[in-house]
């Protein structure tokens, strides 16, 4: 009763931002977002007659307290889908940092729910995997189909999934990601989300979302690479501002974040098309077609504000692997 599967953390086009059921983390509106090649959590669950606890290891160390928790948590929902009663060893690594912003709750429980789901003998399809991923972190369902993705937002758990929209070489589209300083954010995103409809400008947003969600389809349907930039780099700005204005209040960006964005910004004036978006964190995410990549990290490494750059291309999304981490 053992299993391993890798999943990519995605980064969103469109966001996901508050909730209509905290519980089975029903997502207020739709949203679209890419896998990410190089942003990954490979997991192996073993479950073990002989334990009555589940223990986890992340990234080399025993985990405890509320990270444990949530893992435990989801693993109930398996066993009871399975209908076992059994403890498990879970053993994860992620090979990037937690904490800053890059989503690792994505790849983290997309990666969960297939090993967790086989080892525990469910032979579940990609809807079922991507609604019970959902369940544990909303973004992880976005990460359980290939490449380009949409979260249709439903109303119910059944009708609360991902489906790809695009395979990873529709469009070579890079993300660069840019690790501005590697300490954990203080406010998870599960809490700054419960305040999300306190922003006087909630309603505003998801008055107009749909029509949004539309336009940034047929921007990536016409590959208009300038159009959906604009889109997505306004996007992830009204995220920040329903998070700067819900109560509480809550600020993500450090100096150099707010620089960065600047910056970017130059260098479209000066003809390079870069637009960058952000989750809840300090780190960017800087969009550009693969042909100017080389240039956007060189420009980058030259600021001397970045501590290190990850460059991702569209990935397919959870799988299961043969390489046990136990
Ligand atoms: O899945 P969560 O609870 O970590 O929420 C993710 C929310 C954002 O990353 C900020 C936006 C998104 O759509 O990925």
């Amino acid at each position: 009763m053992k299993a391993t599967a890798i999943a990519p953390s995605n980064i969103a086009f469109i966001k996901y931002w508050g909730k209509t059921d905290e519980a089975l983390r029903l997502p207020a509106n739709g949203s679209i977002s890419m896998n990410l090649s190089e942003l990954q959590t490979t997991t192996t669950v073993k479950f073990n007659k002989d334990l009555d606890e589940d223990t986890v290891f992340i990234d080399g160390q025993k985990t405890e307290g509320l990270k444990k928790n949530r893992v435990t948590q989801h693993l109930d929902r398996i066993r009871k889908m399975a209908k076992i009663n059994l403890g498990a060893k879970i053993v994860s690594k992620n090979n990037f940092p937690m904490g800053g912003g890059l989503s690792s709750s994505a790849s983290a429980f997309a990666a969960l729910t297939l090993a967790g789901a086989t080892a525990a003998g469910l032979d579940l399809t990609e809807k079922e995997l991507s609604i019970l991923a959902r369940q544990a972190s909303g973004s992880a369902c976005r990460s359980v189909p290939d490449g380009f993705v949409e979260w249709l937002g439903g109303k119910t758990n059944e009708d609360s999934y991902a489906v790809s929209l695009y395979l990873p070489d529709y469009w070579e589209i890079c993300d660069v990601v840019v690790i501005v300083n590697t300490s954990e954010k203080s406010v998870t995103t599960t809490e700054a989300q419960k305040s999300a409809l306190s922003s006087p400008f909630f309603r505003e947003r998801l008055g107009k979302i749909n029509d949004k969600i539309s336009l940034l389809k047929k921007y990536l349907g016409e590959k208009d690479f300038p159009k959906f930039g604009e889109l997505v780099e306004t996007e992830a700005l009204e995220m920040h501002a329903i998070i700067m204005t819900s109560k509480p209040s809550y600020l993500y960006w450090l100096p150099e974040t707010l620089r960065l964005m600047i910056l970017t910004r130059q260098w479209r004036k000066d003809g390079l098309a870069v637009y960058f978006t952000l989750n809840t964190g300090h780190d960017l995410h800087l969009l550009c077609l693969q042909k100017e990549v080389e240039k956007v990290v060189r420009l980058l490494k030259a600021t001397g504000e970045v501590k290190n750059v990850i460059i991702n291309r569209p990935s397919v999304g959870v799988r299961l692997v043969e390489g046990h981490l136990l």
